[in-house]
């Protein structure tokens, strides 16, 4: 796709509006994992580097969602405020970074670097709104989208602000569209690792299963299509929601899919559990599949020693616990041995290898996990993309 690059812009001295996506784990008023604010770092220090004034703005969690759930604006607001963001962010920059306790209708401190408070707390923001948009526009001259992450929602800080300010796409989601585009047409074989506990897979698996040589699958996700393929998986964890569209994809995929023939299974969700390897078709009630087992590492290495490209998402066990952590990382410690192009999405995933410390030995991490599923799934065609498209169109047309 089309989009102007930050070298591009005339930006010396300007006020800069850049959407960042700081959607983080925060415990105890502490960031817990700083992988997307480091990945944002080259992007402001170019716009420091040419003076400018730099407001950053994000959304963290869903607000919205835990409104209609009954909580209150006021209880949100202690809970997904970015206030310990800029903290840490100011600590990673070594100068310190204003934060502003609303996103709009407000003055800006004085620092060189300020970031917004939360986006979502307004409701405007996920409803693309034009006048919140607006408001988000008045204090800059320049709108620049390095936010990967949020690519895939079409919201109006990375959508409908577009049309207000000149707009480009800044280094973090220049790099993310670069290297996710080796998806697009991939060097075969092209493997495909879809694992992990979310659901929300399943979209991008249906695209996997035309591109795709063969599809490993892991997780609850090999626990649903377990499950609609008639296994019986005891008590193993699966998604009720996409059971039919699980059905359909095992159609699709064929003998491209390769579901695990043994696993892990134990008695209870926790480290002190019972385990014991078994058949896949050997789940009983009171088990859980918790972990690939043996023979399925050994398989899915089999078809991973050849590939060309690999896409991996979702980690193939629940790795935070360390007894099934095993299928997460000799998969992991395998891919990071081969010479081809292993390109690693989504959040689960990201932490499975930052803890196996095997981040250095991937081609690309990417910082998005619903973007750049949907990056595959359609074809690159991102809605802030588009957004950042068509701002390019009209400026090349002018
Ligand atoms: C993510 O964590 O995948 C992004 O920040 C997007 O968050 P969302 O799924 O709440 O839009």
């Amino acid at each position: 796709m089309n989009f102007l690059k930050l070298e591009e812009m005339d930006l010396e001295g300007k006020k800069v509006l850049v959407r960042v996506d700081y959607n983080v784990p925060i415990k105890g008023g502490m960031v817990e994992d700083d992988t997307r604010l480091k990945a944002t770092i080259p992007t402001i220090n170019f716009l420091l580097e040419k003076s400018c004034k730099i407001i950053l703005m994000s959304h963290l969690g869903r607000p919205q969602k835990l409104i209609k759930k009954g909580k209150t604006l006021e209880e949100i607001k202690k809970e997904l405020t970015l206030k310990p963001v800029a903290q840490d962010l100011s600590e990673i920059l070594g100068i310190d970074v204003g934060f502003v306790n609303d996103c709009v209708d407000v003055e800006l401190p004085d620092n060189d670097v300020v970031l917004l408070e939360n986006l979502r707390f307004h409701k405007e923001e996920e409803k693309n709104d034009s006048e919140f948009a607006k408001k988000l526009a008045a204090n800059a001259d320049v709108y620049v989208n390095d936010a990967f992450g949020a690519c895939h929602r079409e919201h109006a800080s990375v959508s409908a602000v577009t049309k207000l300010l000149p707009s480009c796409a800044g280094f973090l989601v220049e790099k993310e569209v670069m290297e996710l585009s080796k998806l697009l047409k991939p060097e075969k074989p092209f493997v495909a690792i879809v694992a992990g506990a979310k659901a929300d897979k399943i979209g991008a698996l249906n695209a996997l299963t035309r591109k795709a040589d063969k599809i490993l699958i892991g997780g609850v996700l090999a626990n649903t299509l377990l499950k609609a393929k008639g296994n019986d998986i005891g008590s193993s964890k699966f998604d009720e929601e996409t059971f039919s569209v699980a059905k359909e994809i095992i159609k699709l995929g064929g003998n491209k899919l390769l579901l695990p023939v043994d696993s892990l299974v134990a008695d209870k969700f926790d480290n002190d559990a019972k385990t014991k390897v078994i058949g896949i078709d050997k789940i009983s009630n009171g088990w859980m599949n918790l972990d690939i087992g043996p023979e399925t590492i050994k398989n899915y290495k089999d078809e991973l020693k050849d590939a060309k490209t690999v896409f991996w998402a979702g980690p193939l066990g629940v790795f935070e616990m360390k007894k099934f952590s095993k299928g997460t990382k000799e998969i992991g410690e395998f891919l990071g041995n081969l010479k081809s192009t292993i390109i690693v999405g989504g959040g689960d995933t990201v932490a499975a290898i930052n803890n196996f410390e095997l981040a250095d030995k991937m081609t690309h991490v990417s910082t998005g996990g619903g973007a750049s599923l949907e990056f595959i799934e359609k074809d690159g065609k991102l809605p802030a993309l588009i957004a950042l498209e068509e701002a390019y169109n009209k400026i090349k047309e002018e």
